[in-house]
């Protein structure tokens, strides 16, 4: 296994491994004019220059910060079409969900999706993909949930597949709106068909359920969810996006690893995440794409609760394909230090996942990190537009 020793590193900044949750997601661990000792994919040590470990290999980086590799923990990057029209119809004042229920929105996503052949899904994605990973997420979860049948959705998850070849990613099986004749029986299928085939077949980790008025009641989101339960995946919920309809709480009740969304959350939803294990995964770009309210990221930390941010990079709601740039809005719309926001994107949103072997810059975590252009890791926070991310390391090797 060959070693490598990065040095030329201004500051090394990272937080403490995850999940950490309230205070402690200020809580980073800063070393100036640091080195970094990789073996093979896993880091081996981090210190101060002046301590190095000989190594057979030396990579100088000229003098930059390196942070921890983002994890981008909510994405929906395979799909086909475009909603360019119902983006035009929304910023002329047609809500979200009314276009959802003409028929349109994710419905329209799905029928251009189900068109295409898992080799053009994966062409489609792979730009997308490669956006996010040049702005700094060296991991990335990508659902499913635009099959308008299970066939259709079968493809999304074979296109995910072949791109694990290419990128870091996590698969999850999305259950995104209910047909609209026939739900109670589709309910049933998803519980007792698809989600044992996906299972079986190994193409998702986690199973996922929009949680609201528009899609799945309380009811129907729990069958789906026990059913993946009993079938050995994590579970997680977009919840709260528009309405409380108990979705933050049934998360909690039945342990999933995360809640997402929480633009409306109230203070009960933000007490239930504070007191339970699922973490609380907040998407600014919703929040600038629709003008929605901001999820209370604040809020949610002084309460105790342990938030992750992510893209939700979709054509409907969130057309960011920048990881670093969700990073920044938390920063601006949820209230979130730099600090905070650089927890919420590593090890927290690692968690969000069920992963917690990278997001720290610590021996024995994947050698997951960034070289920024600047001297001072702030700029990761701070800048928004243009990208501070200089290089990326997934598992040792540049990108
Ligand atoms: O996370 N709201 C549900 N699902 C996605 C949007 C998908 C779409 O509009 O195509 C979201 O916002
Ligand atoms: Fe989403």
């Amino acid at each position: 296994m060959t070693d490598t020793l990065f040095t030329g590193i201004s500051q090394l900044v990272t937080p403490q491994r995850g999940p950490q949750r309230g205070a402690a997601m200020r809580e980073l661990n800063i070393i100036p004019d640091a080195a970094l000792l990789v073996s093979g994919e896993v880091i081996e040590w981090v210190g101060p220059a002046k301590d190095v470990p000989k190594a057979a290999h030396t990579h100088d980086l000229g003098g930059v910060a390196v942070v921890s590799g983002l994890v981008d923990p909510h994405t929906h990057a395979v799909w086909a079409g475009d909603r360019l029209a119902d983006f035009e119809a929304r910023v002329s004042g047609v809500p979200y969900e009314e276009i959802l229920a003409r028929g349109g929105g994710i419905r329209s996503t799905m029928r251009s999706t189900a068109k295409a052949s898992v080799a053009e899904l994966v062409e489609l994605a792979r730009p997308r993909l490669q956006a996010l990973r040049a702005s700094g997420a060296t991991t990335t979860e990508v659902k499913s949930g635009y099959g308008l049948d299970f066939p259709a959705e079968l493809r999304m998850l074979r296109a995910i597949r072949e791109l694990r070849a290419e990128f870091e990613l996590v698969p999850t099986l999305l259950i995104h709106v209910p047909p609209t004749q026939g739900r109670a029986d589709y309910v049933l299928a998803v519980s007792n068909e698809l989600i044992p085939e996906v299972a079986s077949a190994g193409l998702a980790t986690a199973v996922d359920v929009f949680c609201e008025k528009e899609a799945f009641d309380v009811m129907e989101t729990h069958t789906i969810l026990a059913a993946a339960k009993k079938h050995g995946l994590n579970i997680k919920l977009h919840a709260d996006q528009f309405h409380t309809i108990g979705g933050t709480e049934l998360a909690c009740k039945l342990g999933a690893l995360s809640a997402d969304h929480l633009e409306a959350s109230k203070l009960k939803q933000i007490r239930a995440l504070a007191a339970s294990k699922t973490v609380a995964t907040i998407l600014p770009a919703v929040t600038l794409h629709l003008g929605l309210p901001a999820a209370q990221g604040r809020k949610l930390i002084d309460a105790g609760a342990a938030v992750a941010v992510g893209t939700d990079l979709n054509p409907g709601s969130a057309p960011l394909f920048s990881t670093q740039l969700a990073l920044a809005l938390a920063v601006r719309l949820c209230g979130l230090t730099p600090a905070e926001a650089l927890t919420a994107s590593t090890v927290n949103a690692a968690a969000a996942l069920g992963l917690n072997d990278r997001g720290a810059l610590a021996a024995g975590q994947r050698a997951d990190f960034l070289a920024l252009h600047s001297p001072d890791w702030r700029d990761l926070a701070y800048t928004l537009g243009g990208s501070p991310v200089r290089d990326v390391f997934v598992a040792g090797v540049k990108c």
